[in-house]
């Protein structure tokens, strides 16, 4: 692992989160609630110190054919002057921590299959290619995540 990420911290700030790396300090910030047509969601951004927005995911819960419930990222996205800065990480955990205070075992997203950057960020955090979409191209990405108390 880069010395980068070991020195990455994660406190409470206000209504969000603050992440400190060794290059920058941001906050992730919890925006939006849900949808009523869509299910629980919520929309993360990432704010820099002068409270500018760096970036932002969006996340929803979701119920398979079988009627298994999941999480998935449906978007992320960081402005091209504040990448590799860890900020797309950032979002993806705080992601994952809302999914699994939402009940969910399972975080998914899909993406381009040509989409590198991203297919690299959600592999390092533990996610695996188990589909991929027939004639569009597109893959699904998949984890397994750890319920709160759950022994
Ligand atoms: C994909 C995307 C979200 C990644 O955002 P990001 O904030 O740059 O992502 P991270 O900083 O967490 O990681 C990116 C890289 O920077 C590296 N990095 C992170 N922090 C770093 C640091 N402090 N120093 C050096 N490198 C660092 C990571 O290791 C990673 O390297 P890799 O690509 O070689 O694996 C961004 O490129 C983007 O918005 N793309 C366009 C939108 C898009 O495609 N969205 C997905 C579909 S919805």
């Amino acid at each position: 692992m880069e010395s980068w990420s070991m020195s990455f911290l994660i406190s409470e700030v206000l209504l969000g989160r603050e992440y400190t790396n060794a290059q920058s300090k941001f906050l992730v910030r919890d925006r939006i609630g849900g949808d009523a047509h869509q299910g629980i969601g919520q929309t993360f951004l990432s704010e820099n110190e002068d409270g500018g927005v760096t970036g932002h995911t969006i996340v929803r819960i979701e119920h398979d054919d079988s009627g298994k419930q999941f999480g998935l990222f449906s978007t992320t996205f960081v402005a091209p002057e504040f990448r590799r800065q860890a900020i797309a990480d950032s979002l993806l955990r705080r992601g994952e921590t809302w999914m699994v205070e939402h009940g969910v075992n399972e975080a998914v997203t899909y993406t381009s299959d040509a989409n590198t950057k991203l297919i690299n960020l959600y592999e390092i955090n533990g996610y695996k290619i188990v589909e991929v979409l027939p004639g569009k191209k597109m893959i699904k990405l998949a984890k397994p995540l750890l319920r709160v108390g759950a022994p």
